[in-house]
């Protein structure tokens, strides 16, 4: 049996759980939108062609904030094409992922369908293939209430009321050499600049974020955030960060470990950040927009057998997750709260069929991914403050991290349910894992939840859900937990995910 210790105190928290944490991400890519969220001649479709199964997983996860309309496809879009009558948007080619983009689903449609989820919209201008004066054009469009060309425009299109869109991204991943427009620090940072400041100028209200790096491994992190941010720093607000882990070579361990380089991700890019304001003598604070992460097989080919460059909605990267991808999901989740005083903003990476938590046929079913289910935990149980974790934990050895903690953990405090909430992995493939956890400071006597992640009788760390077979892997009640003079002992099985909450009896 490995065994953790967690101190846990609530005087000691990180901040507030910040409500833009758990967001998704909706790219025209694959079948993201045409065959996920958007099915006209589906036989659950509503009247503007939303797909009722998935819209109603989808507010079950019920994601605070969701990215759109990209991702790299962001970085060639021409927003005109998607607005207007239906039947007069041109079908472009999407350079990004070699498709064919119908436009049958844009901008007032996505609209619609955030409203019907309760979501916030997070919108992307290309930065691309475009510049200031038509994210400027977009901003007018979405934000501004009548009486100029691209507002008349709107009202036109039988859109009366502002989209209000307070959130955007100031183009995707520019830092890549495989993005459409790809650019040095220098000249992104001062296009972020003058483009930030126009669009403030329409709308002094929105929030921008800035690029940042692709991932941790790019040749020009630190770089690349230290030159964007000195040359933008008075016109953002946040900078993003990407991040996608696989498990290569059979490395188990290492992967299991990925939340470490989140960790370390964050922790660079914060301290680049401040060292920028230090420089520039700034006031503000530069947070974090996490807006693209999760697991995705990068190593296996993109697309599916049988897909042709120019294919309408194909599959692409639609990768099935496993029990071991659900537990890095898991542990991805609690690097993001232990930094929820500088991660103000995170993004799911994708929301289905494409690196998906929802998987959804043509004409068939839909169901959760393995990954959706610590999602949609932690979105609903994370509330209150986050608490900083005092964490004594057995280690195993990794190729990639060195020696990690077989646990994992992040909690919450709610003070008006006085509930303490635990998210745990046990990151050990074959030995289950008992936590101490200390509450004393905490008037909580009760368990009031117990659930775990793992491998059931007949399976094994790869199993997934599947069409037909959706609920392989789920929660299950964890019956391991006690509470004994605020002193919580969980016994996690091996290679779990576990959320248990207790509360004031
Ligand atoms: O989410 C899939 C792709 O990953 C996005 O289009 C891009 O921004 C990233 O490289």
């Amino acid at each position: 049996m490995r065994k953790a210790r967690l101190t846990l105190d609530p005087a000691f928290t990180v901040g507030p759980v910040p409500r833009r944490l758990f967001g998704s991400f909706v790219e025209h890519m694959g079948r993201c939108v045409y065959t996920g969220i958007f099915e006209p001649d589906h036989p659950t479709a509503d009247e503007d062609g939303l797909r009722g199964d998935v819209l109603e997983l989808t507010r079950q996860l019920a994601p605070t904030v969701v990215r759109y309309p990209g991702g790299n496809f962001v970085s060639g879009f021409e927003w005109e094409d998607s607005v207007g009558p239906r039947e007069e948007r041109p079908r472009r080619i999407d350079r990004a992922w070699r498709s064919v983009e119908t436009n049958q689903f844009g901008l007032a449609e996505f609209d619609s369908w955030a409203r019907k989820v309760g979501t916030e919209t997070m919108m992307a201008v290309n930065l691309g293939t475009r510049g200031l004066q038509d994210a400027c054009n977009l901003l007018e469009y979405t934000n501004l209430n009548s009486g100029t060309k691209y507002s008349d425009l709107r009202v036109a299109h039988g859109t009366k009321d502002p989209l209000d869109v307070k959130l955007w991204c100031l183009g995707n991943e520019l830092d890549g050499p495989w993005q459409t427009g790809h650019k040095t620090a220098h000249e992104y940072g001062r296009l972020a600049a003058e483009t930030g400041m126009a669009m403030r100028s329409i709308d002094p209200d929105i929030e921008l974020v800035a690029v940042g790096s692709s991932s941790r491994s790019m040749p020009t992190f630190g770089e690349w955030e230290s030159t964007v941010l000195e040359l933008s720093y008075h016109a953002v607000d946040y900078v993003s960060c990407h991040a996608y882990y696989e498990e290569s070579d059979g490395d188990s361990a290492s992967f299991l470990a990925s939340a470490v380089d989140m960790d370390l991700f964050i922790d660079q890019v914060v301290a680049t950040a401040d060292a920028v304001r230090a420089k520039g003598k700034h006031n503000k604070r530069i947070n974090i927009s996490f807006d693209e992460w999760n697991v995705w097989y990068q190593s296996r080919p993109h697309h599916a057998p049988g897909v042709q460059p120019w294919d309408v909605a194909p599959r692409v990267i639609e990768d099935e997750y496993s029990i071991t991808d659900a537990v890095v999901v898991g542990t991805l989740l609690n690097s993001l709260l232990r930094h929820a005083d500088r991660v103000t903003i995170g993004a799911q990476a994708q929301l289905v069929n494409v690196i998906g938590l929802l998987r959804s046929e043509p004409g068939g079913d839909a169901w959760k991914q393995t990954i959706a289910h610590p999602f949609e935990q932690v979105r609903h149980l994370a509330t209150g403050e986050v608490l900083r974790v005092a964490a004594s934990s057995d280690k195993y050895e990794t190729a990639r991290f060195g020696d990690v903690d077989v646990v994992d953990a992040s909690a919450t405090w709610d003070e008006d349910t006085s509930t303490v909430s635990l998210f745990l992995a046990n990151r050990d493939e074959s030995d289950s894992a008992s936590v101490e956890v200390s509450l004393r400071g905490f008037d909580v006597s009760k368990v009031v939840g117990a659930k775990v992640l793992a491998a059931t009788e007949g399976q094994d760390r790869h199993t997934t859900n599947a069409t037909g077979a959706h609920d392989q892997v789920g929660l299950r009640p964890l019956r391991d937990v006690t509470l004994v003079d605020g002193l919580a002992t969980v016994v996690l099985p091996p290679l779990s995910w576990a959320v248990v909450q207790v509360a004031k009896a």
